[in-house]
């Protein structure tokens, strides 16, 4: 049976790269595209590729009553992603998410409704990232507050959020790893005196350039000795694809919070 995927967002550069990736698909099916203006000019180049006019049942600004979906793929970043989420619990829809810069609100509200929805949010859905984060956790860990940590990442110009949701991640990664509250120990930009770096902090530094795709290190160091974990994205589809096999995976299952990591190892939901 295919699953029935509606992407939201389907006018931006990974709602039209996860239309793409879902061309290529038998056992999934594109019932509609959500976009926030249908007559969006940046819709022209895929009808004529024949993407929506071939696969798309509907290119619409709302979910239409009358097309049943399994999977709702938003990628309409942290202004559509309440719409996403309301969409999905008055629907009973899963959710497959890649927003970034959500609020602390939004990120509880999704786990509130994975008690009803399965929800699958991530902030990067690169199958080699999921596995950075294991490395990452498995390092910390190991390794302890002894090792400094630093987190540097780069993308394209045009990136909204900072630092990078995935780098949030791997930060919430090693305080966790090491038994530490992120909060009090992230540190988001040193200038001026900053002063000596005090023990424990995780800091972040951001670029921004061009059409970088994106790009994390994880840096570990102590006296005499440096460990760093990169992972470097070469191009968007990934992470189209990325999400589509999390739609894949997710449809049909029960309510619950799930990671990408779920996809590589199936394991029970954790509790919201
Ligand atoms: N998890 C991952 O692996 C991953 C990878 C790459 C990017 N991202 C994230 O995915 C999000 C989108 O990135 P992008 O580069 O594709 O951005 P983008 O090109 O700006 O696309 C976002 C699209 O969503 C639309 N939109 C916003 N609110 C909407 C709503 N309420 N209803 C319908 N459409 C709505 C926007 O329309 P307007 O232009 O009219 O506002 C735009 O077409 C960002 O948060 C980004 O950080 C995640």
């Amino acid at each position: 049976m295919q699953t029935r995927i509606a992407v939201l967002g389907a006018a931006g550069r990974m709602g039209r790269a996860t239309i793409a990736a879902l061309a290529g698909q038998d056992d999934c099916r594109l019932v509609a595209a959500i976009v926030r203006r249908v007559d969006d000019g940046r819709l022209a180049l895929d009808a004529a590729a024949g993407i929506f006019g071939t696969r798309a049942g509907v290119v619409a600004e709302q979910l239409p009553d009358a097309v049943e979906a399994d999977v709702l793929i938003d990628f309409s970043g942290a202004g559509g992603f309440d719409e996403a989420l309301r969409t999905c619990r008055e629907r009973g829809i899963a959710l497959v998410s890649g927003s970034t810069g959500l609020s602390e609100g939004q990120l509880a509200a999704a786990r509130a409704a994975s008690a009803a929805i399965p929800v699958l949010w991530s902030s990067n859905f690169s199958l080699g990232v999921a596995l950075l984060r294991r490395l990452v956790a498995t390092a910390a860990a190991a390794l302890g507050p002894e090792f400094e940590a630093e987190i540097m990442e780069i993308h394209h110009r045009d990136k909204v959020d900072a630092p990078s949701g995935t780098a949030l991640s791997l930060g919430r990664d090693i305080a966790q790893a090491r038994g530490q509250d992120f909060d009090a120990v992230a540190r988001f930009a040193r200038q001026g005196s900053a002063g000596p770096r005090p023990a424990g902090e995780i800091g972040f530094a951001v670029a921004r350039a061009a059409d970088v795709v994106g790009e994390h290190t994880v840096l570990f160091a102590a006296a005499g000795e440096r460990l760093e974990l990169t992972h470097r994205a070469t191009h968007r589809d990934l992470f189209a694809r990325g999400a589509v096999q999390a739609a894949r995976w997710l449809a049909g299952r029960s309510p619950g919070w799930y990671a990408l990591a779920d996809v590589l190892e199936p394991v029970a939901p954790t509790p919201p």
